[in-house]
């Protein structure tokens, strides 16, 4: 395999290409047409689940470990071997379809990191029903607000959720979210954990009683366009956007990307410590290690703490990981704890083949200590949910080819990655613009957001007419490398988390007090960055700016969950605005993020960004990196 050869053809022959990458999987109907109207392999039939499971038994996998389950937090280990995930899958999908689940029907599953979540994954694209897992970490507006756009026909659910040594009861959020909801839910069927007793009436259903007696279901044969999952992300707005994924091209993609990108082979142990909740867990926990016959490892625990800041290696050693993957704001964790890797000298590494980083820029400092204390290749590659497997990475299935600091190397075949200044000129090398993919994007990307394919267009192809905006802004560098260094929208990236500030925004304009406001993502040492509120008061209003805070603080947690980490609000007089009164929040951003800021002429009064700027720091947001001051 070469990384040029694959890269070339892809660009100058890609039904080619992908034709012959969708040999690599088991259709029960062979595609003819690879690429049409946008999308792809449109007359082949598969089954997600078939192959992943089925495929695996039949080929010698049977006692193979599909899924090693390890609870740090309820001090429990698991494995499954394929034969075992699939009878457990089968028969979950025959209690779905007991229970009236059809192709095409939706099924929300919001749950912890428990190997129930992925057996009810598995068990909907069984029946070609559609999934939407939500991560378990958001409030209950936010679980409402995607049950009404998916109108899913049941809930999958737990009795809680365990945060370090913290129990997280789910059914208060799970009541409070079905009452903001306006659809309604036939049957809510809850996985009983014995951290938290509920007792159950009405449409709901413990997760045993829901699957016992159930006769096992076979795998339904769908279209390749059929849609396999839905995943919300943020956007601009309060709105989560519906990414969705196909079965074909997902299929295929997944596949390629394990062999290119990852340099894995069939029977690896592939760890992606992330949550099945977001777009890694649902790519590298689940299904792409599943289709390749690897063990992969469901881990319910954090980094640090669990019980210390040796989990990581913990796991590796104990289940022999060949390839490892995280956060960079996880390992920023676990050095913080253990600067010089002194729990590192209690285990044995050696199964490990490489590491990679995603979810976030790696910040250099990380990178290096990475690279020092494990002696394998470290590799920062980035994708987005909506592409669902990495649209540049360094090829380690082709070649080690020298990596960069800070860098997510090339763009990987398929992806046809350029960078546009607002002119829609394509940018010199060594010129920061807008990275966006030339269309049309290859297999396993979304072919169009749930249901409102006008926001797809919206969001990702009016900004530069022919090209896929990814949001991202970055360049390529003399040598072909690519630098991703930041959102330039209002998404922000805290502790590997995908928020919105425009979503916040809209919770801090609700307060009473409140005139107008902004809420920026600033550098934070640990969690990459965090939101600051940025409010102006009503006139009149007299409240007490801690109080203001503490308010804000709360209603941010109750409406979008902890994992936003709002926790900062400042009030000042005035927030900077173009002559037609539009919030410069990029102005505002770059106040804290660049070394010689140089106000635009828009601004009406320059002299309020000073005024920022010294609030900012004379409120003590000590985590701010200001580099300007
Ligand atoms: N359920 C409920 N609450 C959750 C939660 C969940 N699943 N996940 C996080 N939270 C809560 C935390 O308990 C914390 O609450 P607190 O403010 O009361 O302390 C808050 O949300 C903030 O969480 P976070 O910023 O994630 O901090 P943390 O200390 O809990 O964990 C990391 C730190 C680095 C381990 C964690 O952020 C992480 O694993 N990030 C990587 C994310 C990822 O995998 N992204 C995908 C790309 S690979
Ligand atoms: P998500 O959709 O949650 O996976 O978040 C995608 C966003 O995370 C991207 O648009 C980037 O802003 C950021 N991101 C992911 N990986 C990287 C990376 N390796 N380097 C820089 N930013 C990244």
């Amino acid at each position: 395999m070469s990384y040029v050869d694959d890269y070339k053809r892809s660009m100058s022959d890609f039904e080619g290409f992908w034709r012959d990458q969708a040999s690599s999987i088991e259709w029960f109907t062979q595609p003819e047409t690879i690429f049409s109207d946008g999308r792809w392999f449109v007359d082949g039939e598969l089954n997600t689940s078939w192959l992943a499971l089925d495929y695996h038994v039949q080929n010698g996998r049977a006692d193979q470990d599909a899924l090693i389950y390890d609870s740090p937090v309820t001090q429990t280990k698991r494995r499954y071997t394929y034969q075992e995930l699939l009878d457990a899958v089968s028969q979950a999908a025959g209690a779905l379809a007991r229970a009236g689940v059809v192709k095409g029907d939706r099924v929300v599953i919001y749950m912890p990191m428990v190997p129930e979540a992925v057996i009810a994954m598995l068990a909907c694209a069984r029946l070609g029903a559609i999934h939407s897992v939500v991560f378990g970490g958001f409030a209950a507006p936010e679980l409402a607000s995607r049950i009404d756009d998916a109108e899913p026909r049941l809930l999958i659910t737990a009795s809680c959720g365990i945060e370090f040594d913290r129990v997280i009861p789910y059914k208060p959020l799970v009541d409070d979210a079905l009452g903001l909801s306006g659809h309604n839910v036939e049957r809510v069927v809850y996985l009983l954990r014995e951290q938290c007793e509920i007792s159950l009436s009405g449409r709901e259903v413990s997760w045993s009683e829901f699957v016992e007696g159930a006769t096992p279901a076979d795998a339904l044969p769908v279209a390749a366009t059929d849609t396999l999952y839905i995943l919300y992300t943020s956007g601009t707005t309060g709105r989560p956007k519906g990414v969705v994924r196909d079965h074909g091209g997902h299929a295929v993609a997944l596949r390629y990307s394990m062999s290119l990108v990852y340099g894995v082979r069939p029977g690896d142990v592939f760890w992606s410590a992330s949550d099945v909740g977001w777009v890694v867990g649902h790519s590298y926990i689940v299904y792409a290690p599943l289709l390749t016959g690897c063990t992969t490892i469901l881990f319910e625990g954090k980094p640090v703490r669990t019980p210390d800041a040796g989990a990581f290696w913990r796991i590796i050693s104990d289940y022999g990981v060949n390839i490892f993957f995280t956060a960079p704001t996880a390992f920023r964790a676990v050095r913080k704890e253990d600067p010089d890797a002194m729990l590192l000298k209690d285990y044995t590494l050696c199964s490990l083949r490489t590491l990679f980083l995603a979810g976030e820029r790696t910040d250099p400092s990380t990178y290096e200590w990475l690279v020092d204390i494990l002696g394998v290749p470290v590799v920062d590659h980035w994708w987005q949910t909506e592409t669902g497997w990495p649209i540049a990475s360094s090829p380690i299935g082709a070649e080690t080819l020298p990596m960069k600091s800070g860098s997510a190397s090339f763009p990987m075949p398929g992806f046809d990655v350029r960078i546009l200044g607002a002119d829609h000129q394509e940018q010199a090398r060594g010129t920061e613009g807008d990275v966006v993919i030339r269309l049309p994007l290859p297999p396993g990307c979304l072919p169009t957001v749930w249901r409102d394919h006008e926001r797809f267009d919206a969001s990702y192809t009016r900004h530069h007419p022919g090209f896929y905006h990814t949001g991202d802004g970055g360049y390529f560098d003399e040598d072909g490398y690519l630098f991703i260094m930041g959102r330039t929208d209002d998404v922000i990236n805290v502790a590997g988390h995908r928020l919105s500030t425009g979503e916040m925004e809209e919770i801090v304009a609700a307060h009473p007090a409140v005139a107008e406001c902004a809420v920026i993502g600033i550098e934070d040492a640990d969690k990459g960055q965090v939101p600051v509120g940025l409010t102006v008061l009503k006139d009149g209003v007299n409240i007490d700016h801690a109080t203001l805070q503490s308010e804000l603080v709360a209603m941010v947690r109750a409406q979008v969950g902890g994992i936003a980490n709002f926790k900062r609000s400042l009030v000042v007089q005035r927030l900077p605005k173009t002559r037609s009164g539009k919030i410069l929040r990029q102005v505002m951003r770059k106040i804290v993020d660049d070394q010689a800021y140089e106000p635009p002429a828009t601004i009406d009064d320059p002299a309020i960004l000073d005024e920022i700027r010294t609030r900012l720091v004379d409120e003590g947001v000590g985590l701010i990196a200001l580099r300007s001051e």
